[in-house]
């Protein structure tokens, strides 16, 4: 796995329904040398997604990682909560196609995966193609511009 987008730390997010999945995308940017801050959950007991993702969305949205990965059960849970925040582009993605157009057209900050509903190669394969897509500015620009309320 490459990265080409940012030189900070990666974040990492999830809940209990995502946790497990966490961990393996874990083991991926560590076989890969990629750096990364885990802001929770840190087992597979129930717990509520926000108490994660507030504090990653903040982390994003002050420089200190970049970018994000999140995951709760469907990930419509924590993408919700993500975006609550003014700095978030939050993306649900579930096949790789989904994942590059966040990052090309939506400069997607967060990368937002559904844990019960992907396998792990497949979400290894988002997160590569995440990190690897620029976002291509132009038109896309100005409707992100427009995003913020
Ligand atoms: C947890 O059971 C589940 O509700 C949560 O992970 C997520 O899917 C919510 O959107």
């Amino acid at each position: 796995m490459s990265i080409l987008i940012g030189d900070k730390p990666v974040g990492l997010c999830s809940d209990h329904a995502g946790y497990e999945l966490k961990l393996l995308i874990e083991g991926y940017l560590e076989a890969n040398g990629i750096t990364f801050i885990d802001f929770g959950t840190h087992s597979t007991e129930s717990c509520d997604y926000p108490d994660f993702a507030h504090p990653c969305a903040s982390a994003v949205e002050s420089g200190e990682i970049y970018p994000a990965i999140a995951i709760c059960g469907t990930g419509n849970g924590i993408a919700m909560t993500l975006n609550k925040h003014q700095g978030i582009r939050a993306a649900l993605c579930w096949d790789v196609e989904l994942a590059r157009l966040a990052r090309a057209h939506n400069d997607a900050n967060v990368l937002v995966l559904p844990g019960r509903f992907v396998e792990p190669d497949l979400a290894a394969r988002i997160v590569e193609t995440f990190f690897n897509t620029p976002f291509e500015g132009g038109r896309h620009q100005r409707r992100i511009d427009k995003i913020p309320v």
